[in-house]
């Protein structure tokens, strides 16, 4: 069928059949580059990986179990490593310990907790997922785990999303029915990105939660070029890949935190690249490729979460830097900014919000901003965009709100040329 086909000299071919003749050679599973790939070997995680197991191996003996919390940055291993543990001590003593593992990011309040909990729970299958009290979930389930022979490990992974949503009581809640309500049946192992977790709690949380503390150090480049071989020599032939570009990947993985999930995201990306072009090698092009790829991927969804003034301000500083490279003034951005409110019909808010705004921007890596001394004239501030301002400006007019401001650019007619 001709709709179907290309036309090449002369001859019809089937768009497809390029990637019949792939060159890179996959030898594996691409999504062994995912991060719902569990790894069963973790290099330079043998510590962490060390101390757990030493913590939770009373269970072995019939003792309790200390609560754990693990903290580190994003992507130093601490999901993975946690479920790699347990899973190991489940095919250890699976008959006499279950883990329930639940992500507080999205099942963020006590409810949604205990409910998942007792459907992890062999034997406990009445609850239903709504209709009941929370009370009436909670007695039921310390009933059920203090009468089965097991204990029941809870992972509570981004454990800070929730005390953050429902504050330090909706800890306290969970706290006491695994430590105190079973008859220390329950353990959990808590997991977060905020190293001050701990200090922030309430005394009452932070005496029942008796814990050991294990931290997950970023991985250094080197480190990451561990993680990262095996990974590929099962998805990849040697000769489908410069070894320079798994360099890369770790190198840039490094530069961010240490972070081993955007050095394998990287890989992956790299290689669904090289395949498109239908390269016969992953090279540090791909690389340098699938960063940009991933970068404009964060601007949009930075961009995008921003509050509508948030983003008016970003839009500010894009077209102050227009007019006035390297020297936009805050004065500059909020007169603009004001304006820009009011072409869309909303108001202003007050000079000190919107610094609060750059301030938040700034920490988002989005804009620069530099201190000068005018001598007795004082200091000015000065903001520039960090760069990208072409795919942050479509981004932020993506926003149906903004549609209006399509038109206006930096250099123009706009009518508070006067204003400056
Ligand atoms: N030491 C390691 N060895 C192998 N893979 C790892 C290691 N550390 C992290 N990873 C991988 O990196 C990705 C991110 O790890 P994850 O456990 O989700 O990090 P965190 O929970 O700390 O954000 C996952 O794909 C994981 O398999
Ligand atoms: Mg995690």
């Amino acid at each position: 069928m001709v709709g179907y086909t290309i036309r090449d000299y002369g001859k019809l071919m089937n768009p497809f059949d390029k990637y019949e003749t792939q060159s890179i050679a996959l030898i594996g599973d691409l999504s062994i580059l995912s991060v719902i790939h569990q790894p069963e070997d973790f290099p330079h995680r043998e510590n962490q990986i060390n101390t757990m197991v030493a913590s939770l191996s009373g269970l072995i003996k019939g003792f309790s179990a200390t609560n754990l919390l693990l903290y580190g940055k994003t992507g130093t291993g601490k999901t993975s490593v946690a479920k790699y543990v347990t899973g190991m001590l489940e095919e250890k003593i699976g008959d006499k310990v279950t883990t329930c593992y639940v992500n507080c990011q999205t099942y963020d309040s006590p409810y949604s907790i205990l409910v998942n909990l007792s459907k992890c729970i062999p034997g406990v299958s009445n609850i239903p997922t709504s209709g009941w009290t929370l009370d009436r979930i909670y007695s039921e389930l310390a009933d059920q785990i203090k009468s089965i022979e097991r204990t029941i490990i809870l992972v509570l992974d981004e454990i800070d999303k929730l005390v953050e949503k429902n504050g330090d009581d909706s800890l306290y809640v969970i706290l006491k029915l695994m430590v105190e309500d079973t008859g220390s049946r329950g353990s959990i192992i808590g997991i977060t990105n905020d190293s001050s977790f701990y200090e922030k709690l309430d005394p009452r949380i932070k005496s029942r939660m008796s814990r050991e503390s294990i931290m997950f150090t970023p991985y250094n480049a080197e480190e990451l070029k561990d993680i990262l071989y095996p990974r590929v020599a099962n998805v990849l032939s040697p000769q489908s890949y410069d070894e320079a570009a798994i360099s890369l990947c770790a190198a840039i993985g490094a530069r961010e935190h240490g972070d081993a999930r955007k050095a394998i995201d990287l890989m992956r990306i790299s290689i669904e690249m090289a395949m498109r072009d239908n390269s016969n090698k992953v090279s540090v092009n791909h690389v340098y490729n699938a960063r940009d790829t991933l970068e404009v991927d964060i601007i949009r969804e930075t961009v995008k979460t921003q509050p509508t003034h948030s983003k008016l301000v970003l839009f500010s500083v894009i077209l102050s830097g227009e007019r006035h490279p390297n020297s936009a003034t805050t004065g500059e951005v909020s007169g603009l900014y004001a304006d820009l409110c009011r072409e869309i019909g909303i108001q202003p808010l007050t000079s000190r919000r919107v610094s609060d705004y750059i301030s938040e921007l700034e920490d988002l890596g989005m804009i620069n901003t530099t201190v000068k001394s005018l001598g007795r004239y004082g200091r000015t501030r000065y903001i520039k965009i960090t760069g990208r301002e072409n795919d942050i400006k479509h981004f932020i007019l993506e926003d149906q709100e903004l549609e209006p401001l399509k038109n206006i650019k930096g250099t123009r007619q706009f009518r508070l040329d006067e204003h400056i």
